[in-house]
């Protein structure tokens, strides 16, 4: 599949006669939020684990050096913490350039941290982009990271901003905590 998705999400899901749904953003949609929304609120989804597999040619890096950005590989058992966000379906028109880079829009059921559950949906890079890279030991992940910039700004920004705003929301992502505390070292 072509890593320009957007015309891919646009037939994807019929909006029609929806006010609201909700986003859930695991990645840089928990801390960059340059869209308008009604309502936020800390939210789970299962079977789902992070990692940093997927490349980023357009934010955080470039063709020539391409970052590494976080996407979502199925895990059962597994439990991911991130944001969810209750938004306009015209919030999509944006979120799909945004997420252009191979990311295609799931739905899932979200379960809130208050309590309760929806359904809702999350934007996912799978294995079949051309984006996707795949599995590396976490200190060649954080070594790639290191010196990648785009026009997003730098990579190891949008990991320790990441890591950050994980720490916040209490998920045990070891796995992005590996590559912040080998990123640090190296600093
Ligand atoms: C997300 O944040 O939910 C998707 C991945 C990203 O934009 O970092």
């Amino acid at each position: 599949m072509s890593a320009d998705t957007i015309e891919h999400n646009r037939k994807r899901f019929d909006f029609s006669g929806i006010k609201s749904i909700w986003l859930f953003g695991y990645g840089s949609l928990i801390y960059k939020v340059d869209f308008p929304f009604l309502e936020q609120r800390p939210a789970s989804i299962q079977g789902w684990v992070r990692r940093f597999w997927q490349a980023s040619h357009d934010h955080r890096g470039t063709a020539e050096a391409p970052g590494r950005v976080v996407t979502l590989i199925e895990q059962p058992g597994a439990v991911c913490k991130g944001m969810a966000f209750r938004v306009s379906p015209s919030v999509f028109e944006h979120l799909d350039v945004r997420e252009k880079n191979g990311y295609l829009r799931f739905s899932t059921t979200l379960t809130f941290e208050s309590g309760g559950h929806a359904e809702g949906l999350v934007y996912i890079a799978t294995e079949d982009n051309e984006a996707f890279l795949g599995h590396a030991p976490e200190a060649d992940i954080a070594r790639q990271i290191a010196t990648a910039v785009g026009p997003s700004g730098p990579n190891s920004e949008y990991l320790f901003r990441l890591a950050d705003s994980l720490r916040t929301l209490g998920d045990e992502c070891t796995h992005t905590f590996a590559i912040e505390a080998c990123l640090k070292k190296n600093s």
